[in-house]
């Protein structure tokens, strides 16, 4: 058994690099079946709901001919913000409870972070992330890790560039992801600071797979790329946050200009996520014959569409332009997904008793009081949804005490901290204490009360400890 029957197709992390292989080898197999003209039977009597709450071309019509090749049926919610009873004001799980009895496998794309989680968190069957906000979107990486895998032969050892709008772009998320796990080495080329990779993603690559992407330094070397005046010119930093600790990550988390144009075997662009953001940078990267110019390899040129002015019409003609092949690719690659995860067909794994990309053990908290997301967009802080929906964290308790939401991922360092169980249980001993104060690391997880601010502390009858003295910096 290869451990995909029924489960829920959430983020790229869910599967391991093994699954996600086999999933790519399956297309590859389909894929062969449909050039030769053949259907297959294999979700014969099987529903398929594509719920989307967001405009999309590619990802629903490529899942929906996906299901009607292996023969099952679709029931389609293109406009579900306006055509199902949300606008009468229902919730995603009223919603996601009521489809789960007309199909046996939910597709879902939504606007907020964390909606995916939430639909698998309450439907019975298999939910699969077409994208939830800027989040994540991990069929596109598939589809893209198998245009990769088509052209080059392999993604381990390429070096790939992403380009564009890193930060609202949420299919560069899932693919960095996948990316840093199969080996590649990641050049992250945000034409402004403001549509750079999230810190959430960085430090996420960083503490669950020890891996730091290079960014490539626009303000290095402008002579390079001197006529290009296309390009916005950031005085970018390299990645060298407070989160990476060792010396030689510092030297190593930058890249020149020259190296990247020099070693990139595929640049993957993306467009501004303008629904995303109130503000949008002045100028925006332009990749056209000019600047493809400038790279040395001939890269591949990928891109998730759809593209507004930051790919060129005039590359449509450069052979190496494949992202209408990517587009392609979601039909055998869907039908791969859509058939493994309804168990219509398996496949042998080498990896038994360990199916899923090892991922650290967190500890959760889940307490109603005290800490919320900080993400205005993520699910758990939505009006309506947020009825039913507990904030619930990962707790990262290596260096400063970190909460990561487990809807959107993002991470909130809360200031205050006190212990379900004071001291000898005597109310005067009922104390809160900071965060950064060596209290975080001896308080046993299950026992751990989190605040924002001492006024949430106080709100909850705890009292000022010797600990709590001096506030923490911009906690409060
Ligand atoms: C992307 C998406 O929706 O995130 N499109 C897609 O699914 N191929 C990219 C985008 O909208 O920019």
């Amino acid at each position: 058994m290869s451990g995909f029957a029924g489960r829920d197709f959430i983020s790229i992390n869910d599967f391991s690099n093994e699954q996600i292989e086999a999933v790519l080898d399956l297309a590859d197999e389909m894929g062969s079946t449909l050039e030769k003209g053949k259907d297959l039977e294999l979700c014969r009597r099987k529903d398929m709901a594509t719920l989307f709450y967001e405009p999309s071309t590619r990802t629903r019509g490529s899942f929906e001919r996906a299901m009607h090749k292996l023969g099952g049926t679709v029931l389609s919610f293109a406009e579900a913000g306006v055509n199902s009873s949300a606008v009468k004001g229902e919730t995603l799980t009223d919603t996601v409870r009521v489809l789960e009895n007309y199909a046996d496998i939910i597709v879902l794309r939504h606007p907020l972070e964390g909606a995916a989680k939430v639909t698998a968190d309450y439907a019975s069957v298999p939910v699969i992330n077409a994208g939830d906000g800027a989040h994540e979107h991990p069929t596109q990486t598939l589809c893209d890790l198998y245009t990769i895998r088509k052209n080059k032969g392999k993604i381990k050892g390429l070096t790939v560039c992403l380009m564009g709008d890193l930060r609202y772009g949420r299919t560069v998320h899932s693919l960095i992801y996948a990316l840093a796990r199969f080996g590649a080495e990641v050049l992250c080329w945000p034409p402004a600071q403001s549509v750079d990779m999230p810190e959430t993603v960085l430090k996420k690559l960083l503490t669950e797979y020890n891996y730091v992407p290079k960014k490539v330094k626009t303000d290095e070397d402008k002579s390079i790329i001197g006529k290009l005046d296309v390009l916005y010119i950031a005085p970018v930093q390299p990645y060298t946050l407070p989160l990476w600790t060792e010396p030689e990550r510092n030297s190593a988390a930058g890249f020149s200009i020259k190296e990247a144009l020099g070693k990139t075997d595929v640049i993957y662009v993306t467009r501004l996520q303008t629904e995303r953001r109130a503000q949008s940078p002045q100028n925006y990267i332009v990749l056209d014959k000019e600047l493809l110019s400038e790279f040395k390899k001939k890269p591949l040129v990928m891109h998730p569409l759809p593209r507004m002015n930051e790919l060129a019409y005039e590359l449509d003609s450069y052979p190496k332009s494949v992202y209408f092949q990517q587009a392609a690719y979601g039909v055998p690659v869907r039908m791969a997904l859509i058939a493994l995860l309804l168990g219509a067909t398996d496949i042998k794994l080498t990896e038994r008793g360990r199916p899923f990309a090892s991922q650290i053990a967190y500890e959760e908290y889940e307490r109603a009081i005290g800490i919320q997301c900080p993400n205005s967009n993520c699910i758990s802080n939505n009006e309506r949804e947020k009825r039913y929906i507990l904030p619930d964290f990962k707790m990262l308790r290596d260096e400063a005490l970190t909460l990561r939401c487990v809807y959107c991922e993002q991470e909130v360092q809360p200031g205050y901290i006190a212990s379900s169980e004071w001291h000898q249980g005597r109310l005067e001993n009922k104390k809160y204490h900071r965060s950064d104060s060596h209290l975080a690391k001896k308080i046993k997880a299950k026992n751990l009360i989190l605040f924002n601010s001492s006024s949430d502390a106080e709100a909850q009858g705890f009292k000022p400890s010797f600990y709590a003295q001096t506030r923490q910096m911009g906690k409060d």
